[in-house]
């Protein structure tokens, strides 16, 4: 039977609506009209054909499911529970996700659904493409190949074209970062350079650290080479100092911390002064390396940008990460890792074994584009104003829209920013109304892993504006605001959230 064809006219008009519903669907379960296994309608038809809201059927649903009539899969539905297993399975809320990688999974089902049309999806953490005009690519690619196509027949220096590595090098001594084109390994995005360094602690035995939240890419690539970080947890100011992992004949003496100072991803902001300088000493004190990523560099507004890794630590104690994703293109796959000589020797050799280097013709193109005055530095300025207008639209719809006790971050640059619910709501739970209001967004647990029993990052999440139009932003906060507004309403905070809710 349909299930929206229960009807509600012998309700319960003393009971509230979603109690009434709930009653209802209750009463077919059990008299077996609705049977086991009966996949019930989409939360928004059978809204509709109550006549009531969905948030009304949603609670509706909560109470049979912490009741064990029903049960939800994300991305399948919500059916009817097998009698058999309804007394034998634990409420959801008491009943512990099997796995991290599994409720991530479920998330990433979920995630599906964001991007789909009508949605206005604050989730893309990529560079706008319309900042490029139209034809450059044409144009840059003519000119790299003026010079004559010989350079780019053969396979090159697997570090990288030499002019390619000495463009890089200049844009560091333009900041008094004295490097030489031996420092510089142009790799296949700064991701590449992120693999390098942990298929190089993976072999190495090297004690690798890891600031959580961060950008997911990393997690991967640590993943991918089984070495497993400890986790430091961070706020919008940097890592926290005392949970920095301390030296000493078993401790972390000699490692690798990665942390992302520059309108970090995911919370937009920049590393304050007093703890980078904090994140320095301990190197020195530990013999650690920072592994700095500073691929947002470029898109900052400034005036002041925090000072590279590499001015206190210098090339032995830092490893600093660059782009042209972010600021230029990220289809170019051109990245580069700057280091001692000795460990972009080391680097190299892997490197080889996995590419024998970078394309020399994309080398090529991204050579011109840092070399040339109408490349580079113009199209810095013009990014960093798009990017502007967009940071500016975000805060200002924030600002009016958004409900007490909800708070967020204000970078000073790049295209995304933190956004924290009181504590005891999911931005999980919000991101399944949001998508139904048309917005979604990413939600924090996805960038977050860490010790589970310290701190929990699952009511954030990251809101990339880079690529929406201002007019869409402030339609998708108010939409968001909206959502956020009814969900903190209808839902009471639960300190007991284990990370992500119930979903
Ligand atoms: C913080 C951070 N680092 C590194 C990367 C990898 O970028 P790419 O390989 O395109 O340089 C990303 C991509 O989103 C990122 O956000």
């Amino acid at each position: 039977m349909d299930i929206s064809d229960i009807s509600t006219h012998n309700a319960d008009q003393t009971l509230p609506l979603y109690a009434q519903i709930a009653k209802e669907i209750r009463a077919a379960i059990s008299s077996g009209e609705i049977p086991p296994g009966t996949r019930l309608p989409a939360v928004t038809d059978l809204a509709e054909t109550k006549g009531v809201t969905a948030a009304t059927v949603r609670r509706a649903l909560k109470d049979l499911t912490d009741e064990g009539l029903i049960y939800s899969h994300v991305g399948r539905g919500t059916f009817v529970t097998e009698p058999a297993t309804r007394a034998a399975e634990p409420r959801p809320s008491d009943r512990p996700r099997s796995s991290r990688a599994e409720s991530e999974r479920d998330i990433r089902e979920l995630m599906a659904l964001a991007n789909r049309e009508g949605v206005i999806a604050f989730t893309r953490g990529i560079g706008d493409p319309e900042t490029v005009q139209k034809g450059t690519l044409t144009r840059l690619a003519h000119e790299a190949l003026e010079g004559g196509e010989e350079m780019f027949l053969d396979y090159g220096d697997p570090r990288g074209l030499l002019p390619l590595r000495e463009a890089i090098a200049n844009l560091y001594r333009e900041r008094s970062l004295a490097i030489g084109p031996e420092n510089v390994l142009v790799t296949s995005g700064s991701q590449q350079a992120l693999a390098l360094i942990a298929r190089e602690a993976a072999e190495k035995g090297t004690p690798v650290a890891c600031e959580t939240p961060c950008y997911s890419g990393v997690l991967n690539a640590f993943e991918a080479f089984a070495v497993r970080p400890a986790f430091v947890e961070r706020d919008a100011r940097g890592p926290r100092p005392e949970r920095l992992p301390e030296g000493g004949v078993r401790g972390f003496a000699g490692g690798v911390f990665y942390l992302c100072p520059i309108l970090h991803n995911p919370m937009g902001t920049d590393i304050a002064p007093d703890r980078q300088a904090l994140v320095v000493e301990w190197a020195r004190r530990t013999g650690s390396v920072i592994l700095a990523d500073e691929i947002f560099r470029d898109l900052h507004f400034g005036p002041e940008a925090p000072a590279s890794f590499l001015a206190s630590l210098g090339t032995e104690r830092s490893i600093v990460l660059g782009s042209l994703s972010k600021s230029f293109i990220s289809g170019l796959r051109v990245g580069w890792l700057i280091a001692s000589e000795e460990r972009i020797r080391s680097l190299t050799a892997v490197k080889k074994a996995m590419d024998l280097g970078c394309p020399p013709l994309m080398q090529g193109i991204a050579r011109v584009f840092l070399e040339d005055e109408s490349g580079y530095r113009a199209h810095g300025a013009l990014v960093r104003e798009h990017y502007r207008i967009r940071r500016d639209a975000v805060l200002s719809a924030l600002d009016r829209h958004m409900p007490e006790g909800v708070a967020w971050t204000r970078p000073a640059g790049g295209f995304q920013l933190w956004l924290s619910l009181p504590p005891g709501y999911s931005a999980v739970e919000l991101l399944v109304r949001a998508v139904e209001a048309g917005v979604s967004f990413l939600p924090g647990a996805l960038q977050w892993t860490g010790n589970p029993s310290g701190e929990d990052y699952s009511a954030s999440l990251r809101l990339c504006y880079g690529s929406l139009k201002p007019e869409e932003i402030e339609e998708g906060i108010a939409r968001l605001a909206r959502a956020t507004r009814a969900y903190l309403a209808e839902s009471s905070a639960r300190p007991d959230y284990s990370g992500l809710g119930d979903f």
